[in-house]
């Protein structure tokens, strides 16, 4: 079974915690979709025709991209991959990226499948997260998108200082409720070279509670 990951390093805010390969800074977009679109055929072979049964589009936040961007690598893998009809295309998107416009868009390119970083539906737990999203619309996205994805899966992340036991349990039963078929559910690490990391190092920030989060 054959997959194919394609990471977009661009987010709108730097997560706190997060030390994923991104930018902040959209000025490389265009030139990272260049780049992609050269290395498509540059790595035609690498797989030896293996039917693909998966494409992600992950990040940073792929959900970022135009659907004129994301269209043309699609197209690109369409034409050096055999992609099979029935693969599982899914995009990573944050929960101020998904409007009806974009959901549209992104179903009618053939992706199949969202995988949406919710983290909380807790506002002072999405400002402690730097989130660039806040709790209404954490809630609103996933109303639009369930109506027009059946696949989705979403993240939450636990141990976080201000996020009580009975939040977590709160937060775990509001994602139940969209009827969503996966959570992926993240302990909170404290990464090295993160704004996270710097701050409970000049205590700025309470520490993460290893017995919490663990
Ligand atoms: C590729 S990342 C981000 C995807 C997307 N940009 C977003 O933020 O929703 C996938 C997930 O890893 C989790 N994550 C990243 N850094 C983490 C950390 N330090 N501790 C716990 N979870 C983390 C978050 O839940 C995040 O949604
Ligand atoms: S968690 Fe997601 S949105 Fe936040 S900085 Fe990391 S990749 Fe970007």
């Amino acid at each position: 079974m054959a997959g194919i990951y394609l990471h977009i390093p661009f987010c709108k805010k730097a997560c706190h915690y997060c030390n994923f390969h991104f930018s902040t800074s959209l000025g490389l977009k265009n030139d990272l979709i260049a780049a992609l679109l050269k290395e498509i055929p540059l790595q035609k072979d690498y797989l030896q025709g293996q039917p693909i049964n998966t494409i992600y589009f992950g990040g940073g936040t792929p959900s970022i991209l135009e659907a004129p961007e994301l269209e043309a690598l699609l197209n690109e893998l369409n034409k050096y991959y055999t992609i099979n009809s029935l693969a599982e295309i899914t995009l990573e998107a944050n929960p101020d990226d998904i409007t009806e416009t974009k959901l549209y868009n992104w179903k009618t390119l053939g992706i199949n499948r969202l995988s949406i970083g919710i983290q909380s539906f807790f506002e002072e737990d999405l400002l402690w997260m730097n989130r660039a999203h806040n709790a209404a619309e954490a809630r609103n996205c996933l109303a639009t998108a369930t109506r027009y994805f059946q696949n989705i899966t979403i993240d939450l992340i636990y141990g976080s200082p201000l996020l009580t036991n009975e939040q977590w349990l709160q937060n775990l039963s509001i994602a139940n409720s969209y009827n969503i078929p996966h959570l992926s559910c993240y302990a909170l690490t404290v990464e090295p070279d993160t704004a996270l990391q710097k701050m409970i190092a000049l205590q700025k920030k309470e520490a993460v509670d290893r017995k919490r989060s663990g």
